[in-house]
């Protein structure tokens, strides 16, 4: 795994902190795609447990994998007692603790793009029941006011290009399906492959903003010193407090129950 997909522990109590959790909304359209009550679930790359607590939250007993340690500590002193939780990679779960365990739901929080792509897909069936549900959603938060976001972009600049994860497959951006429901809609073992959006609005003050950057790969393999002066810089340009657009956009699939 490369340094910037385990960037994260560092950093697990800013994580869960500055981060935005997940809305009820997205259990709704994960369950109104399942079209049968879900029973068990397997997270991959849980972090702070944010979206494990969503869908514990609906009695769905999950299991929360995750391979930072830091990351699952954070996780454990937010999620209910009976979810179970394992430290491994995806790449590791065929082989670990969970190997040759069925779910009725598998789902990615912001962490796919993290995993590796050979046998992505096979490795993913395998660990769902026939018929069973995929889930991956996430998305980039972004500064909602055109001059706030190109006056930090200016600030950033001789650091960071840019602090966005570029799409894993290369599908361009006014595809109207994007990464990973194009991989899904390309592997034999998923079919009925569906993205949606789900409209989120965030306000931040212009620390707290700071702080969200500061739980953000791009920033958090940087050296010590280049991350003071970059959120310095950027401290220096925002308003009080700061709009973020932070959509977030489901990929919904299901496990071909014939294969
Ligand atoms: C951006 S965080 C998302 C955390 C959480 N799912 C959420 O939505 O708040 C990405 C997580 O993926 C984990 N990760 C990195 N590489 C991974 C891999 N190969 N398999 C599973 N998880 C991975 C990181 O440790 C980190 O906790």
């Amino acid at each position: 795994m490369s340094g910037r997909a385990l960037s994260f522990g560092v950093k697990a109590e800013s994580y869960e902190r500055f981060r935005p959790g997940y809305p009820a909304e997205l259990a709704d359209v994960v369950m109104a795609y399942a079209a049968h009550p879900v029973r068990t679930a397997l997270e991959i790359g849980a972090g702070t447990g944010k979206a494990t607590r969503l869908f514990a939250g609906r009695g769905v007993a999950v299991t929360a994998t995750e391979p930072d340690a830091a990351m699952l500590a954070e996780l454990r002193r937010h999620v209910p007692a009976d979810v179970r939780t394992v430290q491994a990679a995806f790449e590791d779960l065929a082989t670990g603790e969970t190997a040759g365990e069925k779910y009725g739901l598998v789902y990615a929080a912001a962490a796919l793009h993290w995993t590796d792509p050979a046998d992505r897909w096979p490795r993913m069936a395998a660990l769902l029941e026939p018929g069973g549900v995929f889930a991956s959603f996430g998305g980039p938060v972004r500064l909602a006011d055109r001059d706030v976001a190109e006056a930090v972009a200016a600030a950033r600049a001789p650091f960071l290009e840019s602090d966005e994860i570029p799409s894993p497959d290369g599908t361009p951006p006014e595809h109207a399906m994007q990464w990973p429901g194009t991989e899904l809609q390309r592997s034999e073992w998923f079919t009925d492959v569906r993205q949606s959006e789900i409209p989120r609005r965030v306000t931040f003050g212009a620390r707290d903003y700071v702080g969200h950057l500061s739980t953000i790969s791009a920033y958090l393999v940087l050296p010590a010193r280049a991350q003071e002066q970059v959120f310095s810089r950027i401290m220096r340009v925002l308003p009080e407090q700061v709009e973020m657009v932070a959509d977030i956009t489901v990929h919904l699939a299901r496990r071909r129950p014939e294969r």
